[in-house]
């Protein structure tokens, strides 16, 4: 299990546009943390900077003890499984199956390992009964989830999932919370970039709000949503059980159950 370190990352784009202005953070092995901000405030690019896609124009990015300067992109896909925003830009093979086995193959890992991730992988995306499609066939919700199914399946200690839910219905959205959870249970690191914030509250503890390439808010999600003030400046709102809470002038507290009893409570007070 590997810590990640990003030491005053700035990026600036060729076309002029600097996305990224003096990043520094950590994250701890088994952390499972949620990049959250408005559209452009720089999520995906800082996510292409933990697989080695884009490099800082200055600062380091370090994947436990390797300078992502130093490796190439596919040495650090042992470490950091990407899940693109935009499937098209990672599907390529004729059928899911193919695919999904392309990561754990590329790994070199024995054919009999391969064959356990990607049924793994396959049965937590519920993709096991379309493996012999071909990706393109599939809906784009049932697509994005090959991306994730391919991921999965290079067992990487650390997971980077970029818009997981978008398209995906009520359903879908379970499987891969469910998926979140088991990949946290491994001991796994976890990185979900949503606009989902309910999605985010629920399966991460730690949130990392970005604003114009910068670092607004670090922390977990409690004392993250306390802030409605910084998160309107890059268009977050928190849950509507945070809010409702706040309204109220309850107890700021994450599971449903205390609130709901607080609530409760002053009813029975009035
Ligand atoms: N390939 C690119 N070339 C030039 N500028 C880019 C490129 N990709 C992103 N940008 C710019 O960099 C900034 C950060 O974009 P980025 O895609 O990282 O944001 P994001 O937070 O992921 O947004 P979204 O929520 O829309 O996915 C934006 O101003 C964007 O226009
Ligand atoms: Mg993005």
């Amino acid at each position: 299990m590997i810590p990640l370190a990003l030491e005053e990352v700035s990026f600036t784009y060729p076309s002029g546009v600097t996305a990224l202005r003096e990043i520094s953070l950590t994250v701890a092995p088994g952390e499972s943390v949620a990049l959250i901000g408005q559209n452009g405030s720089g999520k995906t690019t800082l996510a292409r900077h933990l697989n080695g896609l884009l490099q800082p124009s200055s600062g380091r990015v370090m994947i436990g003890d390797w300078d992502t300067r130093q490796h190439t992109v596919a040495k650090l896909a042992a470490r950091v499984g990407y899940v693109f925003q935009h499937p098209e830009h990672q599907i390529f093979k004729r059928s899911v199956q193919d695919e999904v086995a392309f990561g754990p193959r590329n790994l070199g890992f024995a054919p009999a390992r391969v064959a356990q991730l990607v049924e793994q992988a396959l049965q937590a995306t519920q993709l096991s009964t379309v493996a012999d499609q071909h990706p393109h066939d599939l809906l784009p919700a049932l697509r994005k989830r090959v991306a994730l199914a391919s991921v999965l399946a290079m067992d990487t200690p650390v997971v980077v999932l970029d818009e997981p839910t978008t398209g995906q219905d009520a359903q879908g959205v379970r499987a891969i919370g469910e998926i979140v959870e088991r990949v946290r249970a491994g001991g796994r690191t976890i990185i979900t970039i949503s606009h989902d914030i309910d999605f985010c509250a629920d399966h991460c503890s730690r949130l990392i709000v970005l604003g114009g390439g910068r670092v607004l808010l670090d922390g977990p999600r409690e004392t993250v949503f306390a802030h409605g003030d910084i998160l309107e400046q890059t268009a977050v709102e928190p849950p509507q059980l945070v809010r409702l809470a706040q309204r109220l002038r309850l107890p700021l507290a994450w599971e449903p159950q205390p609130l709901l009893a607080a609530l409760e409570q002053s009813q029975r007070q009035r």
